[in-house]
């Protein structure tokens, strides 16, 4: 049995349709629920109203560890998709509950949806770390699975405001990967887990793209005229901020932007096309028409 944590979330519903197809030949839709039991798909969500109806469900929040010791009992494989909102005390605390359970349950296998190496610099990097070093002096086989950051970020951190993006990328690019592509890696890692157990793979794009490249993209996407104007940091800042987000989120967005403009997440080249076995789909289309 495998078992998919975060399951409501974007990443995760996805996962499951992949997983569901690769597993019976079917994408799951609202009629037609993976099957559980061995072999089969089980959903692991805080959510249970906004999975697939009739999917089986069971209840995982990691911030509930004493209800994870029944959520994990009979999973072979984890599909631990990172719950990565937080301060870093409190996302580790969340996936060291969620190994602890796992590892006590007698699970298998754990795959891990981490951060690509080249995301070192970002603030949310130390908590996908930590949680890699965990695995991998822990009981259960693991892979990790380093994605990069998505093309739907990519077009979230980037609006069109008058015709223009006033992001701060400065001359910076992202290598950024269709988060569609990300789930289907995890899905055939998770459904044969023992294949890749102990590997580490990297899952980012192969084009770098950049604040020029997007508003030549959304042009060419809506026909109306848009140009790249660099922003600041400190008027993101100030954005972010009147806006209303958490404080841990601020320093996230404003760090995700400045690992952008300082050249830092531009490299291309990692395993996707060769995990997935075909040619990843196209992250500048997706940013450019597809703002998340
Ligand atoms: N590579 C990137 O560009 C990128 C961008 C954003 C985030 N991420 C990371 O990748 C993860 C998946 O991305 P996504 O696009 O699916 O994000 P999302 O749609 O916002 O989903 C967030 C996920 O976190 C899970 N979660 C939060 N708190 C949890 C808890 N206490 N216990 C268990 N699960 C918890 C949620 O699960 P349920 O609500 O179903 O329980 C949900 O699946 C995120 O959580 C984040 O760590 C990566």
């Amino acid at each position: 049995m495998i078992l998919v944590t975060g399951a409501s979330g974007a990443l995760g519903r996805l996962v499951i349709g992949h997983l569901a197809g690769r597993l019976t030949g079917h994408a799951v839709t609202r009629a037609s629920a993976p099957p559980a039991g061995e072999g089969g798909v089980v959903v692991g969500t805080r959510n249970p109203e906004r999975v697939p109806a009739g999917a089986p469900v069971r209840r995982i929040d990691f911030d509930d560890p004493p209800s994870l010791a029944d959520g994990f009992d009979g999973v072979e494989t984890l599909l631990l998709v990172s719950a990565g909102y937080g301060e870093d005390d409190a996302v580790i605390a969340r996936h060291g509950a969620a190994i602890d359970a796992a590892e006590k349950a007698g699970v298998g296998h754990i795959v891990y949806t981490s951060l690509s190496a080249a995301g070192d610099h970002l603030p949310y990097a130390l908590a996908h770390r930590w949680t890699e070093r965990r695995l991998r002096s822990g009981t259960a086989g693991w892979t990790i699975l380093r994605n990069g950051l998505y093309a739907e970020l990519l077009a979230a951190l980037t609006p069109v405001e008058d015709g223009a993006i006033t992001a701060p990328l400065a001359d910076g690019r992202l290598a950024a990967v269709a988060r569609e592509d990300l789930a289907e890696a995890a899905a055939l890692v998770a459904a044969d887990a023992a294949a890749h157990a102990g590997r580490t793979y990297e899952l980012v794009g192969e084009q770098a793209i950049g604040g020029a490249d997007l508003a030549r993209a959304r042009a060419a996407d809506t026909g109306a005229a848009v140009s790249y104007e660099p922003g600041t940091l400190a008027q993101a800042r100030e954005a972010f901020t009147a806006s209303g987000l958490a404080p841990f989120q601020i320093p996230m967005l404003v760090g995700t932007y400045s690992a952008i403009a300082g050249g830092f997440l531009s490299g291309t080249g990692g395993e996707l096309r060769d995990l997935l076995g075909r040619t990843p789909r196209s992250a500048l289309e997706i940013a450019a028409s597809r703002p998340d």
